[in-house]
């Protein structure tokens, strides 16, 4: 892209624009420490589709020009651009960031059409060319990078040597690190330097390309093919103030209903009534505990959406009364494609008042999907989000509170959706090439408002893909992937790396999806899951069994001690919701989160935090019955043994089939319940904790877990510190009225039950 050289600069509060020879370019400051950077290229400019929080905070900017240079200066950042609009930021103390690369990438020239028709023949992958694109981003390699977030790509934790790709894709054959793209655009990388870290959000929902260091080691970049040169670089003094920053960019999500971290049981083959009620028979029958069943595409007629199976799934409203007084929630599958059948209501209607994509003729796009063939509704209209939404009522009404949103890359059977289809918009007709990777955002807005509007409630959405800021609206989980080994061993940077990006509720398939999992394989992925911040076992038709019971009581029993270790931890997992709504910091953590200075943490993939108090060491492997284990800085506690253990060192831990090894750091207070069979059971009145410390604090928060109501002061915001030999606690706020009665406090296997007073409470602790 050729910019040519500065012409003119311009100041207006905090905005700098740039005339250049040949574009237009503009340096905006959101905050200190989140600038936005971008080049007109089209007419489309700064017309961003996303709700994107770019209100700004009064920045004050020093602008020093010299004859080579024009230097912006924050409290938090210097900025360097040079006469041909290269930009080198630095720290406040002149600390070298992040520096535009000088010169041309080397690319990569595709294969020549022979050799394509030679690999092709066999099935093989042809290669693509990579010369160059329309925008690219090209930062200089110093060598010392780390690079981290952009979702739930596949692989390993650090990114680095690796090229993605940003296109929501379908792709159910068993995921591998060769895979550039998933079912999620999360155009967000931090990059973790020795003395320094930021991150950039690429502000561009076309097709985007990503290379860390592959192409060339000297440079890695991020390219489109469309749209503008538009990224924000967020700074941030440690990693987490990083995740702060994006995520008050692109938003947060706001704490999710109770139930909704409770364990979730579903599969893609409960076909009928009959088959649920032996399910959540089973599960209580068996003492699992156990919150929500999900209905797959069964309880529909004919997959067609918003209509209900009367012959399998008959008297709906009776069927969900009859679970929820049993403790169970219905999270029914609702996917986007509409089935193209005259006289079908949901159709109809769509097609009257064209809510659906259209081709350039316009006539409405088909393709095919679970129904056949299928219209695809214009979520980015806010009329259609309306309607789409409202058909959520009769679901709502018959008891119904969460939805799982599938299929939204969109998926089309019958080859991929062509780049000129088009989504009417008051703004501008954007074609799908632009829509595609943003379709599956605003479906998942469509239901939470409409759910949010019917129930005055939280909703629990589920999806499949997603962009840059749908943390706001939905929980994620991984898609498709297979009980093998290597999925549950990648399911622990996925989701670390999902965090990082904004993606704080997510979760994979426990057990896998496709292929048959072993009973080994199937216990060591409910020691994992069970810390997934989204917990569900889910399953395929194709595949054997894999609810807990399948395997036999042996393993019925560990799997069973990990569920109730999750409903255990269940006030700890909720008050990190809670905090996550002010910061973005993710639950479900990679240690560099947290020990982000320490070398032995960077590329650490099969350990990770539970909340900074929590480290989880499990067994990824068929056969292992020990392990190593990197414990960071600090002194450790073994949850099982108790044994203090001195951090910052390598240790080999014996982990039998029925032990996941975790770790608490020394200092924590771990609020607790005791394990119940749904999280509704019954009125708590005793809140556990458990003291891993010989002082420490703790800020608990308890509210009613359903609605909104907290948001009008009626919760409960406790204080509890131990100190001398003594645990003092305090309700620092009370507007909720379900005051704990009681506090359990356990300290070096000595339990202390007191009676919990509004006002100083102190129990003495024999240490
Ligand atoms: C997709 C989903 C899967 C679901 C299936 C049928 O493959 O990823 O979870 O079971 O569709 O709806």
């Amino acid at each position: 892209m050729e910019l040519g050289n500065i012409v003119d600069i311009n100041q207006e509060g905090n905005l700098v624009e740039f005339r250049l020879e040949q574009s237009l370019a503009y340096i905006e400051f959101i905050t200190e420490s989140i600038v936005r950077i971008m080049v007109k290229s089209e007419d489309n400019y700064a017309i961003s589709l996303l709700d994107i929080n770019d209100s700004k905070i009064p920045v004050h900017i020093e602008l020093v020009k010299s004859e080579d240079e024009i230097v912006l200066r924050t409290s938090k950042l210097i900025i360097k651009i040079m006469s041909d609009f290269k930009v080198d930021i630095y720290d406040k103390n002149g600390l070298l960031l992040c520096k535009d690369f000088r010169g041309k990438r080397t690319g990569i020239a595709g294969l020549d059409n022979e050799s394509k028709m030679l690999l092709k023949k066999e099935g093989q992958d042809e290669g693509s060319s990579k010369e160059s694109y329309k925008v690219e981003v090209i930062k200089s390699m110093e060598g010392d990078e780390f690079f981290y977030g952009l979702g739930e790509k596949t692989g390993f934790l650090n990114k680095k040597g690796y090229d993605y790709e940003m296109w929501n894709t379908d792709n159910p054959t068993p995921h591998v690190e060769s895979f550039k793209q998933l079912y999620k655009s999360i155009p967000f990388l931090i990059t973790l330097r020795s003395n320094s870290v930021f991150g950039m959000y690429f502000n561009n929902s076309y097709k985007t390309f990503y290379d860390l260091g592959k192409e060339d080691s000297r440079y890695y970049y991020f390219a489109a093919n469309d749209g503008n040169l538009d990224y924000y670089f967020i700074y941030g003094s440690n990693m987490k103030e990083v995740i702060k920053n994006y995520t008050y960019l692109t938003g947060r999500a706001s704490r999710p209903p109770m139930w909704s971290l409770g364990y979730h049981q579903s599969r893609w083959g409960y076909n009928s009534k009959k088959d649920i009620y032996d399910i959540t028979m089973k599960l209580r029958k068996l003492r699992i505990p156990c919150d929500t069943i999900h209905l797959d595409l069964a309880y529909m007629e004919g997959c067609r959406v918003f209509t209900w199976n009367k012959n399998n799934f008959s008297n709906p409203k009776e069927f969900v009364k009859h679970l929820k007084d049993k403790g169970f929630n219905i999270v029914p599958i609702i996917d986007p494609g509409v089935k193209t059948e005259v006289g079908y209501k949901i159709y109809e209607e769509g097609k009257a008042n064209q809510y659906y994509a259209e081709t350039v003729k316009g006539e409405i796009y088909t393709n095919e999907v679970w129904p056949g063939e299928v219209a695809y509704p214009n979520f980015i209209d806010p009329e259609v989000r309306k309607w789409w939404g409202d058909h959520h009522k009769d679901l709502l009404d018959m008891g119904i509170q969460g939805i799982w949103n599938d299929m939204n890359e969109p998926a089309s059977f019958r080859g991929a959706i062509p780049d000129d289809i088009i989504f009417k918009s008051k703004k501008r007709p954007l074609q799908h090439k632009e829509v595609h990777n943003i379709y599956g955002h605003f479906m998942c807005k469509a239901t939470f408002e409409g759910v949010k509007k019917y129930t005055g409630k939280r909703p629990f959405i589920l999806t499949r893909a997603c962009y840059s800021g749908t943390q706001k609206y939905a929980a994620v989980w991984t898609g498709d992937n297979h009980s093998l080994w290597a999925h549950l061993q990648m399911s622990i940077p996925q989701i670390c790396n999902l965090g990082l990006s904004g993606f704080c509720f997510a979760g994979a398939d426990v057990g896998g999806y496709g292929s048959d999992v072993t009973d080994e394989l199937l216990i060591r992925w409910y020691q994992v899951g069970c810390f997934y911040p989204f917990f569900r076992n889910h399953n395929t038709l194709a595949s054997i069994s894999q609810e807990p019971w399948s395997f036999g009581e042996t393993t019925l029993n560990i799997i069973r001690k990990y569920i109730e270790l999750r409903y255990e931890l269940l006030p700890y997992i909720y008050n990190h919701f809670i905090n996550q709504e002010q910061t973005g910091i993710p639950i479900m953590q990679p240690l560099v989160l947290q020990y982000e200075n320490d070398a032995q943490v960077k590329e650490l993939n099969d350990e990770f935090m539970l909340g900074e108090n929590i480290l989880v060491a499990p067994i990824v492997e068929q056969g292992k019955r020990c392990r190593l284990v990197y414990l960071p800085e600090g002194r450790w506690i073994d949850y099982w043994t108790g044994e203090e253990i001195l951090g910052q060192q390598f240790m080999i831990k014996d982990a039998p089939l029925e032990i996941c090894p975790i770790y608490i750091k020394k200092g924590s207070i771990i609020p607790m319940y005791k394990a119940m069979q749904y999280t509704g059971e019954e009125d708590i009145e005793e809140l556990i904790l458990k003291l891993y410390c010989d002082e420490g604090e703790l800020i608990y928060y308890q509210d009613n877990g359903i609605d909104y109501a907290y948001e009008q002061g009626e919760y409960n915001m406790y204080k509890f510190v131990v100190e001398g030999n003594y645990l003092y606690a305090d309700l620092l706020h009370k507007g909720y009225d379900k005051v704990y009665k009681k506090l359990k406090v356990i300290y070096k296997e000595k339990t202390y039950v007191v009676d919990f007073k509004i006002e100083g409470n102190i129990v003495k602790l024999r240490k």
